[in-house]
């Protein structure tokens, strides 16, 4: 079965019982900051299953492009997706238990004309939250599922909720034996995996507050949930996802262009196919890879196709679009992707290339790491790798444990908090001397960096703090904070005063104090934050007088001629100057 045929089939039936199709909205949730993507088909109308009115009543039904990340390392299975699309029909406080079943039971064998002997359904076994649920069972008996068919099980298995507070409650399963060649057992075991879930309908008749309380909802709804993949795999007599017509032609193509089979590559091919239709649908809804949120789930997804395609023999680029391209051809019927194609194709390749420069170095480092055969990866290694060359932790842990070498993750996390404290650190202008190294110089430009505040001060009259700080032995680079760009005419006065304290041969007194003794004699520090015992001040003359760790030049008249290169903005309310020392 092809899963333009479920999907009409599936809408025409509950049209023809009273529902309204609905948008499939984007995978990007529009409200709810507590998940990343869009889960499930009841994300974008939970407002409806808390009781405001929907504007196509109360019977809806769509089916909803959804990604679930939570299963990222079992991708390569034959049923897990992170991209798969949910058939969803819900009762907004009309229907509830016995018609929501009774739709299900007959959708299954009426529509899709599957035998009651292929059937299996579980039902909520009951807890203090919630009694046994008892109703939902007499319901399927009294519809032909024999006693032995039904299984009763706890909150993990049959219930539903969001991480977030909102609507949920039980649920009541529906399950297919999937063997063709075997019939099924008289006796339903939902643990035998031959028996495959394929619908689910939660009966909601909870609320969840923030504290995690349950109470009764005002309003009942049901909300039913069926995987479309999983569904035409079985109902078309196979046994893998990745082989039925939502995947096919990708692994297809990358067979095709590998001249390798997907026997013996399943993993592999499976991984690729899945991250690529995946990062097609997330770049449709408008994210591109980043370092943060679900541009950074993106950019793994893309960076993971590209690990996998290199174990298939892949080098270089190019060979992420023409798989996409079959991403297309299957999912033809969205619009969105047909808008957005040029933008999709312009991301995968624009990531493809950011990665390929820096995966080539990564790899030989880590290729010499494992060469020495050493019981793990530190957690410093892999940060270095991580920092240095992009690489991500999952790929470093990916290629050590081919060679059954662990990752130290405790002290890799451990040192990615001391990078972001460090950051933080220096944003706050703690650090003072981001030097490059000590020679004479940097000394000087760092000494210059001193006086160019001195002078800022003077010039723009107002409270000036040093947000960051950066000298190479060929400029100095000074982040301040200031609302505005500086007029030619400042630029000029900044640059006459720091010569002007050049020319006067200040020279450089270095001394220790407490940091009260510091405050108390003006020095510029951040006295908010802690520093120890005594800090290390220095001046030049009344000018300037800052704590700092040094080095310095020893007299201003070593500096030469002052000269400010830039200047401009870095972001919202920060500034930036380059200057050199001529
Ligand atoms: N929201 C339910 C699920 O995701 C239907 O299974």
């Amino acid at each position: 079965m092809d899963r333009k045929q479920l999907i009409k089939e599936f809408l025409d039936f509950y049209k023809s019982k009273g529902h309204k199709e609905i948008q499939n909205a984007s995978l990007i949730p529009a409200n709810d900051p507590t998940v990343l993507f869009t889960t499930a088909g009841m994300h974008p109308i939970v407002p409806y299953l808390l009781g405001q009115p929907h504007p196509l009543g109360k019977r809806l039904t769509n089916v909803q492009r959804c990604i679930r990340t939570v299963d990222f390392e079992n991708i390569g299975d034959t049923y897990h997706h992170t991209f798969f699309e949910m058939l969803g029909k819900w009762s907004v406080g009309d229907y509830f238990k016995k018609e929501a079943i009774g739709f299900t039971f007959e959708f299954y064998t009426k529509i899709l004309k599957i035998p009651i002997e292929r059937l299996g359904v579980t039902c909520f076994i009951g807890d203090k939250d919630s009694p046994k649920d008892n109703e939902a069972a007499e319901t399927w008996g009294k519809l032909g599922i024999s006693k032995d068919r039904i299984a009763f099980l706890p909150k993990e298995d049959n219930w539903w909720e969001t991480p977030g507070p909102g609507p949920c409650g039980p649920d009541t399963e529906i399950f297919y034996w999937k063997l063709n060649n075997e019939p099924a057992p008289k006796k339903f075991d939902p643990k035998n995996k031959n028996w495959v879930e394929i619908g689910n309908d939660v009966l909601m008749q909870y609320e969840k507050d923030k504290s995690g309380n349950y109470k009764e909802a005002k309003q009942k709804n049901i909300d039913f949930g069926g995987g479309v993949e999983r569904t035409i795999t079985v109902l078309s007599g196979l046994e893998d996802n990745y082989l039925s017509s939502a995947f096919l032609p990708i692994i297809e193509e990358i067979e095709h262009l590998s001249s390798k089979t997907y026997k013996g590559n399943e993993k592999t091919m499976r991984i690729i196919a899945d991250h690529i239709k995946a990062s097609v649908f997330i770049i449709a809804d408008g994210v591109s890879p980043s370092n943060t949120e679900q541009g950074y789930v993106l950019r793994r997804l893309i960076r993971r196709a590209i690990m996998n395609l290199r174990k298939l023999g892949f080098v270089g680029t190019g060979l992420i679009n023409p798989i996409a391209r079959k991403v297309f051809e299957i999912y033809d019927d969205y619009d969105i992707l047909k808008r957005n194609q040029k933008k999709i194709y312009e991301e995968l390749e624009k990531e493809e290339n950011k990665f390929d420069e820096t995966l080539e170095q990564g790899i030989k480092e880590v290729e010499k790491i494992i060469k020495n055969k050493p019981k793990e990866i530190s957690g410093k290694q892999a940060f270095l790798l991580y920092q240095s060359y992009g690489f991500p932790l999952e790929i470093t842990k990916e290629l050590a444990s081919e060679k059954k070498i662990i990752v130290n993750e405790k002290e890799f996390n451990k040192e990615l908090e001391i990078h972001q404290e460090l950051s933080r650190t220096a944003t706050a202008g703690k650090f003072k001397s981001g030097l490059a190294d000590n020679s004479e110089q940097t000394k000087k430009l760092h000494t210059a960096t001193h006086l160019l505040l001195a002078a800022l001060k003077r010039v723009l009259k107002t409270e000036i703090s040093q947000k960051g700080s950066n000298i190479t032995p060929e400029r100095l680079r000074f982040d301040f904070n200031f609302p505005r760009k500086l007029t030619d005419a400042e630029i000029k006065e900044v640059e006459k005063i720091v010569n002007q304290k050049i020319v006067e041969s200040i020279p450089i007194a270095c001394e220790t104090m407490s940091p009260e003794q510091a405050k108390k004699q003006g020095a510029t520090g951040v006295f908010d934050d802690k520093y120890g015992d005594k800090v290390t001040v220095y001046s030049a003359g009344t000018f300037s007088k800052e704590i700092c760790a040094g080095p310095h030049a020893d007299n201003t008249s070593e500096l030469g001629n002052f000269k400010i290169q830039k200047e401009e903005s870095s972001s919202s309310g920060v500034r930036i100057i380059k200057a050199v020392l001529e």
